[in-house]
Parts: C-alpha cells; sequence; structure tokens
C-alpha cells in the first residue's frame, strides 16, 4: 500500500497509531471492494474502530491513495512534483492525457472509464516523469509510452 499525504489536517484529533495502521488497512480494503469511500463505509469502519466518523473521514481525506467520491475504472494520477516538472514531465503530461481523453484534472470521462489527477511526488524522481494508473506505477514516460498504456487500457473489456 503506497499513500501519499495530502495537505496535513489542521487540529484533527489525534488517532493511536496502532489504531491508525488498522484504519489505513480497513480504509484500503473497503474502498477495493466498493470503489470509493462512500459515508456509509466512513460509518462502518469508525464503529468497528471505535472512532468518529469525523476522524475516519480526517485520514482517508488526508491520503491521496483513498477517494471519497466516485471515480473512473483507471484513475490515472500525473506526478506534478518538481523532479517531473523539469524533464518536462507534469503538466505536459497532464494536458497530453487530457487532451487524448478529453478531460482535465479532477474529471472523469463520460463512460466512466478514466479519471484524471494530478498529485505530488509518487517517490519516482530518479525516473521522472512518472504517473500512476490505479496500483500501477509507470516511468520515464514519453508520448510513445503514454500513448502504449492508453491504447492498452482502452483495449481491455
Ligand atoms: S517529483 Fe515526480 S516522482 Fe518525484
Amino acid at each position: 500500500m503506497h499513500a501519499e499525504p495530502k495537505v496535513k489536517p489542521s487540529g484533527a484529533a489525534l488517532i493511536d497509531p496502532a489504531k491508525e495502521a488498522m484504519l489505513l488497512a480497513a480504509l484500503y480494503i473497503a474502498q477495493e471492494q466498493r470503489g470509493y469511500l462512500t459515508p456509509e463505509v466512513i460509518d462502518r469502519v469508525a464503529a468497528r474502530l471505535g472512532l468518529t466518523a469525523g476522524q475516519v473521514f480526517s485520514t482517508a481525506s488526508f491520503y491521496t491513495l483513498f477517494r471519497t467520491k466516485p471515480v473512473g475504472r483507471y484513475v490515472i494520477q500525473v506526478c506534478s512534483g518538481v523532479s517531473c516538472y523539469l524533464v518536462d514531465g507534469a503538466e505536459k503530461v497532464s494536458d497530453y492525457i487530457g487532451a487524448k481523453l478529453g478531460i482535465r484534472p479532477g474529471e472523469t470521462t463520460a463512460d466512466g472509464r478514466f479519471t484524471l489527477e494530478t498529485v505530488q511526488c509518487l517517490a519516482s524522481c530518479g525516473t521522472a516523469p512518472a504517473l500512476r494508473v490505479n496500483d500501477q506505477l509507470y516511468e520515464n514516460l514519453t508520448p510513445a509510452g503514454i500513448d502504449a498504456i492508453l491504447d492498452r487500457l482502452l483495449g481491455e473489456v
């Protein structure tokens, strides 16, 4: 499981580290089953772990790995970090993919297949530019490489 933190919530109640580890695992499994973390899932996980729904939602919204809204079958996360930016990645990659799919970051294609996002460092700076599709990391991106990724995904049933 690889989770990058989003902006750290201020004033969020601290959760015991052992319980937070269980929470992360529970959220990961729930998301794998449901596609995203619905309010009902948040409530259920909170009840099982003895936490408040606010604590669970705070954690879920803190990590880019977790989603609290529906997304496409393939979530394309383009790294917008400095290393990727410096090798002509980041915005150029995001713009390239967005033009091919007809969406902008934060949007999902009308057929529900692709969601495009930009995220901070994917921990692949030495092989930038990088992107991730669901749990699969792609590095050393080129336009031809991106085309190959999209063609393969478009060909999947
Ligand atoms: S800045 Fe893109 S992988 Fe680190």
